[in-house]
Protein backbone atom coordinates (compact mmCIF):
# COMPACT_ATOMS: atom_id res chain seq x y z
CA UNK A 1 0.00 0.00 0.00
CA UNK A 2 1.39 3.01 -0.47
CA UNK A 3 1.83 6.64 1.25
CA UNK A 4 -1.84 7.93 1.53
CA UNK A 5 0.01 11.07 1.59
CA UNK A 6 2.07 11.00 -1.87
CA UNK A 7 -0.96 9.42 -3.56
CA UNK A 8 -2.82 12.48 -2.99
CA UNK A 9 -0.16 14.87 -4.15
CA UNK A 10 -0.35 16.98 -7.05
CA UNK A 11 2.79 18.54 -9.31
CA UNK A 12 3.05 21.80 -8.45
CA UNK A 13 4.71 24.75 -10.60
CA UNK A 14 6.81 26.50 -8.18
CA UNK A 15 8.69 29.29 -11.01
CA UNK A 16 11.71 28.91 -13.25
CA UNK A 17 14.52 26.87 -13.48
CA UNK A 18 16.90 29.49 -14.29
CA UNK A 19 15.70 31.31 -10.98
CA UNK A 20 18.15 28.82 -9.36
CA UNK A 21 21.65 29.32 -9.57
CA UNK A 22 23.78 27.05 -10.40
CA UNK A 23 25.30 25.33 -7.43
CA UNK A 24 22.99 27.15 -5.75
CA UNK A 25 19.29 26.34 -4.03
CA UNK A 26 15.96 28.62 -4.22
CA UNK A 27 13.56 28.46 -1.01
CA UNK A 28 9.86 27.88 -1.82
CA UNK A 29 7.46 28.68 0.91
CA UNK A 30 4.92 25.74 1.20
CA UNK A 31 2.30 24.34 3.37
CA UNK A 32 4.38 22.39 5.26
CA UNK A 33 7.22 24.63 5.76
CA UNK A 34 9.91 25.97 3.59
CA UNK A 35 11.30 23.24 0.86
CA UNK A 36 15.14 24.21 -0.38
CA UNK A 37 14.95 23.04 -4.68
CA UNK A 38 18.94 22.53 -5.38
CA UNK A 39 20.64 23.09 -8.70
CA UNK A 40 23.66 20.82 -8.80
CA UNK A 41 26.37 21.40 -12.05
CA UNK A 42 25.07 19.98 -15.01
CA UNK A 43 21.62 21.80 -14.27
CA UNK A 44 19.82 18.68 -12.42
CA UNK A 45 17.44 19.84 -9.64
CA UNK A 46 16.69 17.86 -6.00
CA UNK A 47 14.36 18.95 -3.90
CA UNK A 48 14.25 18.79 0.53
CA UNK A 49 12.93 20.11 2.99
CA UNK A 50 14.57 23.41 4.43
CA UNK A 51 15.68 21.70 7.62
CA UNK A 52 18.81 19.57 8.59
CA UNK A 53 18.13 16.51 9.99
CA UNK A 54 20.50 17.29 12.50
CA UNK A 55 19.39 20.42 14.46
CA UNK A 56 16.75 21.70 11.91
CA UNK A 57 19.27 24.46 10.06
CA UNK A 58 18.89 25.82 6.72
CA UNK A 59 19.71 23.71 4.11
CA UNK A 60 19.43 25.94 1.48
CA UNK A 61 21.99 28.06 2.76
CA UNK A 62 24.62 25.51 2.49
CA UNK A 63 27.21 25.08 0.05
CA UNK A 64 26.52 22.37 -2.77
CA UNK A 65 29.07 20.40 -3.97
CA UNK A 66 28.51 17.43 -6.53
CA UNK A 67 25.18 16.08 -5.56
CA UNK A 68 25.38 16.89 -1.65
CA UNK A 69 25.04 19.77 0.56
CA UNK A 70 26.87 20.50 3.52
CA UNK A 71 24.20 22.11 6.18
CA UNK A 72 25.58 25.92 7.13
CA UNK A 73 25.12 25.47 11.19
CA UNK A 74 27.41 22.07 11.62
CA UNK A 75 28.52 21.13 8.26
CA UNK A 76 26.82 17.97 8.45
CA UNK A 77 26.75 16.57 4.33
CA UNK A 78 23.50 15.88 3.02
CA UNK A 79 23.17 13.67 -0.08
CA UNK A 80 20.24 15.38 -2.04
CA UNK A 81 19.44 12.23 -4.26
CA UNK A 82 17.95 10.94 -0.97
CA UNK A 83 18.35 13.37 1.89
CA UNK A 84 20.24 10.68 3.75
CA UNK A 85 23.01 12.56 6.03
CA UNK A 86 26.57 11.29 5.06
CA UNK A 87 28.23 8.41 7.55
CA UNK A 88 29.67 8.90 10.28
CA UNK A 89 26.52 11.26 11.06
CA UNK A 90 22.96 9.89 10.55
CA UNK A 91 19.68 10.87 9.88
CA UNK A 92 17.50 11.94 6.98
CA UNK A 93 16.39 15.24 5.46
CA UNK A 94 12.83 14.74 3.67
CA UNK A 95 13.54 14.73 0.15
CA UNK A 96 10.26 15.95 -2.59
CA UNK A 97 9.71 14.62 -5.60
CA UNK A 98 10.70 17.45 -8.45
CA UNK A 99 11.12 17.86 -12.15
CA UNK A 100 11.95 20.30 -14.94
CA UNK A 101 9.60 20.71 -17.41
CA UNK A 102 9.56 24.02 -20.19
CA UNK A 103 11.98 25.31 -18.11
CA UNK A 104 9.67 25.50 -14.71
CA UNK A 105 10.05 23.36 -11.74
CA UNK A 106 7.77 21.41 -10.65
CA UNK A 107 7.06 19.79 -7.12
CA UNK A 108 5.08 16.99 -5.86
CA UNK A 109 4.28 18.21 -2.66
CA UNK A 110 3.41 15.68 0.20
CA UNK A 111 0.40 16.47 2.32
CA UNK A 112 1.81 16.05 5.36
CA UNK A 113 5.60 14.98 5.84
CA UNK A 114 5.97 11.51 7.12
CA UNK A 115 6.51 11.25 10.64
S1 LIG B 1 21.78 21.69 12.06
FE1 LIG B 1 22.71 20.94 10.26
S2 LIG B 1 24.58 20.15 10.90
FE2 LIG B 1 23.64 20.82 12.72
Amino acid sequence: MGNLANLAAEWTDVGVVDDIPPLGSRVIATSLGDVAVFRVSGGEIFALRDKCPHKGGPLSQGIVHGKRVTCPLHSWVIALETGEAVAPDEGCAHTVPCRIADGHVLLKLPLQWAA
